[in-house]
């Protein structure tokens, strides 16, 4: 509780120390607050959100677990709400010169003095952030429907074990460690929940318990999905989101094109996202691999596999959901 009043950097290194800390996979430390774990840039965030974020009418958040498909649903995402100023098919595109993570923030990347200036749709009482955050850890206007007009959240998630593989890669490309991670290290930590946003299968159960009891508020989404059936899921979150496409729109393919825009193949081959370089330095090539449902056979022993899919399996039962 005392940390909501942290209101300096000197401060929060004083107060990190005081958090249960263990070896991370991305990051060197990771540090747990509030039941879940955290590289240190992004937790500052956090708790500068949980104090000063205030809230705009019509505020979007896109929830994800780090790996599950974010930079994706996140071009997605803008290409959607801002199709009447940009048309999916415009050579000057936003998103074909900027990463998507540039054109929709994490919060957890931003100081407090920057939220009023995100700007990136068309309306100014939208504000759309991205976050790593557990649902539990966003701020109390967000999370409390009798508080939250019309603030919406989407959830993505993807299978466990493509987003532990994905997960492990990435810590060894991003180079916010000082040398790499070996698989099994990596992979004992994440199954003892210690990965960024994780336990994973906490994050997970969060949403998806919120999406079932406010349906019209949090949206929970698959990578999976998103990838056999795109243009449904593309219309559902449209949908939800209180903007679904005219007829005028379907028949000028606007799905079909913005789907386009945002695949793999498009996305990877742009300048930007081969060369350019995100906040704290990441490489925006970091975050094109392979884009494929189950790269985990190609890597996983049978052994790790099935320790993973148990721990699955324990943590959802009861919940309605299996990934
Ligand atoms: P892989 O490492 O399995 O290839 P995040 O964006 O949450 O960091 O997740 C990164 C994962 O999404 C990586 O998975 C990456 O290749 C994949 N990805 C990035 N852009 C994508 C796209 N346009 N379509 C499908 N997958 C994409």
């Amino acid at each position: 509780e005392h940390l909501k009043d942290i209101l300096s950097n000197e401060e929060f290194v004083d107060i990190l120390t005081t958090f249960p800390k263990e070896r991370g996979i991305i990051s060197s430390y990771s540090y747990q607050y509030q039941g879940f774990w955290h590289n240190p840039v992004h937790l500052h965030g956090i708790i500068n959100f949980q104090k000063h974020y205030e809230p705009r009418e019509n505020d979007i958040f896109l929830a994800t677990a780090p790996k599950s498909g974010t930079t994706w649903l996140r071009a997605i995402l803008y290409a959607l709400i801002n199709r009447k100023t940009y048309p999916p098919n415009d050579p000057n595109h936003p998103l074909l010169s900027k990463n998507s993570h540039s054109l929709i923030p994490p919060f957890e990347l931003l100081k407090p003095s920057e939220y009023d200036s995100v700007c990136n749709s068309s309306d100014p009482s939208t504000r759309i952030f991205g976050t790593h955050c557990a649902f539990g850890s966003l701020p109390e206007s967000i999370t409390d429907i009798a508080k939250s007009s019309n603030r919406k959240i989407i959830y993505l998630c993807r299978d466990i074990k493509d987003t532990f593989i994905s997960n492990f890669h990435f810590a060894n490309k991003a180079n916010l460690r000082p040398s790499p991670i070996s698989l099994e290290d990596a992979f004992d930590l994440y199954c003892k929940g210690i990965s960024a946003g994780g336990p994973i299968w906490n994050h997970i159960l969060g949403y998806w318990k919120e999406s079932l009891e406010k349906p019209d508020k949090v949206l929970f989404m698959r990578y999976e999905e998103m990838k056999s059936e795109p243009h449904f899921q593309l219309r559902r979150l449209a949908h939800f989101l209180g903007k679904p496409f005219s007829q005028e729109e379907e028949n000028l393919c606007l799905v079909d094109q913005i789907i386009s825009l945002c695949s793999f193949d498009v996305m990877s081959k742009l300048e930007v996202n081969k060369t350019g370089k995100g906040k704290q330095l990441i490489s925006t090539g970091a975050l094109f691999r392979k884009g494929v449902v189950g790269d985990w056979k190609n890597i996983l022993t049978a052994d790790m596999a099935s320790r993973l899919d148990q721990i699955t399996e324990e943590k959802f039962r009861g919940s309605g959901l299996s990934l």
